[in-house]
């Protein structure tokens, strides 16, 4: 992971409580909570996941996937301290996907939430073949992806489409979930133009960290990049909601 982004992400421990978290994050799965299935949770590229901190106290076993230790460590952290015990029930398995199979059970929930754009749409696809077959009638799978209104989709900065390699649309989502295996439950197609007042404050106190972080100590160049992160831009981004048939 680029080193801006650890920064973020370790600000984000330590500033942002399970509290926090769970209350500033839209957590569409909670309507459907009555019908959750017996069996385990998955969730591919975790990270400290609002999901599986707030769905620990469900009892279920839990997988979480990510290929970066540290984010591992943090998720057990905050499920621990959530839960008030050493949750038995927790699997942290720091597997880069879609190299490495996605574990064999036979999962009630699957959570993708900020994870396939890193891939393309053929990888996306393999991902999706390896659920369809790891869940049964029943299963619930939530998505959420970068859509084509997000800004960065006309990017002309070769970077960014190698970072994030595919921009949705209500088409590909359809192709990837065959209505054979699945049914949609929920669509959402959201466009963010301005950022709350939180995530400001929390964007301008990491960009202080980098600038810290890489000994950036002039107030000019300093300013220049934070008045960068005033900028807006829009987030498009998609939710799905799919029940295994
Ligand atoms: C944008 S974060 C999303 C975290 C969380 N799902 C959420 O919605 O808050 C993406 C996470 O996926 C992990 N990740 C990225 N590529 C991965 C891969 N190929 N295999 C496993 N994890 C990956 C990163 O380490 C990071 O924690």
């Amino acid at each position: 992971m680029d080193k801006t982004l650890e920064i973020y992400w370790k600000l984000y421990n330590e500033i942002i409580s399970n509290e926090v978290m769970i209350h500033k994050s839209q957590n569409l799965l909670r309507n459907f909570e009555e019908e959750f299935i017996d069996g385990p949770i998955l969730e591919l590229g975790c990270g400290q996941s609002n999901f599986l901190v707030e769905f620990s106290k469900t009892g279920k076993e839990i997988f979480a996937i990510d290929n970066e230790e540290f984010q591992l460590n943090f998720l057990k952290k905050r499920i621990e301290s959530y839960t008030g015990d050493a949750f038995e029930k927790l699997h942290l398995l720091n597997i880069t996907i879609p190299e490495k199979e996605i574990p064999q059970e036979i999962f009630s929930l699957v959570i993708a939430s900020d994870f396939l754009h890193f891939f393309s749409i053929e990888d996306s696809k393999y991902i999706i073949s390896q659920i369809t077959s790891r869940t049964q009638k029943g299963s619930l799978i939530y998505v959420r992806v970068h859509s084509k209104s997000h800004s960065y989709s006309n990017s002309q900065n070769k970077n960014v489409h190698n970072y994030f390699k595919h921009f949705f649309t209500e088409d590909d989502l359809n192709n990837l979930f065959d209505e054979k295996y699945f049914d949609r439950m929920l669509f959402s197609n959201t466009v963010q133009d301005i950022r709350p007042k939180f995530e400001r404050e929390f964007e301008t106190k990491w960009t202080e960290k980098v600038l810290d972080e890489y000994k950036i100590f002039n107030q000019r160049q300093r300013q220049a990049h934070l008045d960068e992160n005033i900028k807006e831009m829009s987030v498009g981004y998609i939710q799905c909601v799919y029940r295994r048939k």
